[in-house]
């Protein structure tokens, strides 16, 4: 079949990397592409909101199957359109995608299917908002209910830390009309993972289990980034996870989102917490796949990944193919010096040849006869005069697989280290929790 990937992130790259080793696959575009996705696929000079070129793109050149890779499309109803353009396209419908678009949407649909996440209270008057938080001596979490890069969530330690929130999101809009509603949520204590389900209506299967690690700094210190580093499977806890992940969450969700007439279809992320006591407490939902998980969950899978996601966006669950391999997948991001906050662009990017291309190294000797595997995903990079420059916070996401979690992580540090540019920023403790309890399964 003829594919059609939207994004141009690492999580793209990623995709398209998988897609391009699909047997079912015989062409393979996306829109717009980077450079390292455009080795693989044909580059589309569209951009992701341009519904009506998208779709005579899709129509002149009879593609089988769009994969919405980022929120914004979705939120802004790609699906609907193609829907209605009778076209195929993996990913949820606007109504659906608003799990991850409005917070106190996904918080009503939790309530009512009897989902475990922080008790919380929605707000749309900043006076009762303080009122609210004035009446409580508790650590809270403040939320602006829509998109906001990422960077619409608070994690208050104290009452002045929750009114400040409240000021920047509601009086001041720092995140315009994202943060004129707030959520205001208990803050949950625990384990942060990310788990993956193919949906489609009230049918859904397991698609990986994963950490991700947000703060920019070691130890998760620092300001929040939209993910610094993933790794999958996740050694420490049981393999009964993700089940219970599926008839405590996903299904209850799913059936009450079919009650309530927007029926999910695509990929359900769900942010978990996961408590001492192991307690999975929900801290929210995603529509989408997440980045850097998806670098570590495609390389993982070895099926035909568009046979799959066609599939579960033709109701056919029963057919998607979802095997992982067993081993052990990392993915480091390399960052750019001040990210999030400001940084540079247009840094030239050197040392990737060494990895992947022709030059030798002892290290990819090595890496072959261990039977590891190292592949870099382009996250934000760009061609200036034939020469690969940074253009982007995150850069690049290394990512590696080997037998045990131990093994990866020293194969993606390495080759992380054989790439250079100028203010390169990377976590070193990427996995550490993994790798605490021995990094076998407990
Ligand atoms: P989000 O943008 O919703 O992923 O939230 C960003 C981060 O804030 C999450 O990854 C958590 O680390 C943290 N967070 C959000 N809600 C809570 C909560 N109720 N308790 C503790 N941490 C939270
Ligand atoms: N890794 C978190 C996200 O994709 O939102």
């Amino acid at each position: 079949m003829k594919v059609l990937v939207i994004g141009k992130g690492a999580r793209e790259h990623a995709l398209c990397w998988r897609l391009h080793q699909s047997q079912s696959v015989w062409r393979l575009y996306c829109a717009p592409g980077n450079p390292g996705i455009n080795q693989l696929a044909e580059p589309v000079a569209v951009e992701p909101g341009n519904f009506p070129a998208l779709i005579s793109f899709v129509r002149e050149n009879k593609i089988d199957l769009t994969i919405v890779g980022p929120e914004d499309p979705l939120a802004a109803g790609i699906v609907d359109e193609f829907r209605a353009a009778g076209l195929a396209i993996f990913g949820p419908t606007r109504a659906a995608s608003r799990l991850e678009t409005s917070k106190s949407f996904a918080k009503s649909v939790m309530q009512s299917a009897r989902v475990r996440t922080a008790p919380y209270r929605v707000f749309d008057d900043d006076n009762d908002a303080r009122a609210y938080v004035r009446s409580l001596d508790r650590p809270l979490v403040v939320k602006a209910d829509g998109l906001a890069l990422g960077k619409g969530v608070t994690v208050c330690a104290d009452r002045a830390g929750a009114l400040a929130a409240i000021d920047a999101a509601m009086t001041e809009a720092k995140f315009g009309a994202a943060g004129k509603r707030v959520v205001i949520e208990e803050f949950l204590t625990g384990e942060e993972v990310s788990f993956f389900a193919l949906c489609h209506g009230e049918d859904a299967v397991a698609f990986g289990l994963f950490q991700d690690h947000k703060a920019a700094f070691d130890g998760d210190r620092g300001p929040n980034t939209g993910g610094m580093g993933a790794y999958s499977p996740l050694p420490q806890f049981g393999a009964d996870l993700e089940d219970r992940v599926m008839r405590e969450i996903v299904r209850p969700v799913l059936h009450e989102m079919a009650v309530r007439g927007t029926l999910f279809t695509g990929l359900l992320f769900a942010g978990l917490m996961i408590d001492g006591g192991g307690e999975i407490n929900v801290i929210e939902f995603n529509a989408r796949f997440g980045d850097p998980e998806t670098e570590a969950l495609m390389m993982r899978f070895d099926g035909d990944l568009a046979a799959t996601l066609l599939a579960a966006a033709e109701g056919r669950i029963a057919d998607a193919d979802v095997r992982l391999s067993p081993r052990s997948a990392v993915t480091v991001i390399l960052a750019s010096g001040g990210y999030p906050e400001a940084y540079r662009k247009g840094i030239p990017i050197f040392g990737l040849d060494r990895i992947e291309g022709a030059v030798p190294s002892d290290l990819k000797v090595q890496w072959a006869m261990k039977k590891i595997r190292v592949k870099v995903f382009h996250a934000g990079t760009a061609l200036k005069n034939g020469q690969l420059v940074t253009d982007g916070g995150r850069v690049l996401a290394v990512t590696a697989m080997a037998s045990n979690l131990e093994t990866a992580v020293t194969a993606a540090y390495q080759a992380a280290d054989m790439i250079e540019f100028e203010g390169k920023h990377l976590r070193r403790d990427i996995a550490h929790r993994g790798l605490a309890c021995g990094g076998r399964p407990a």
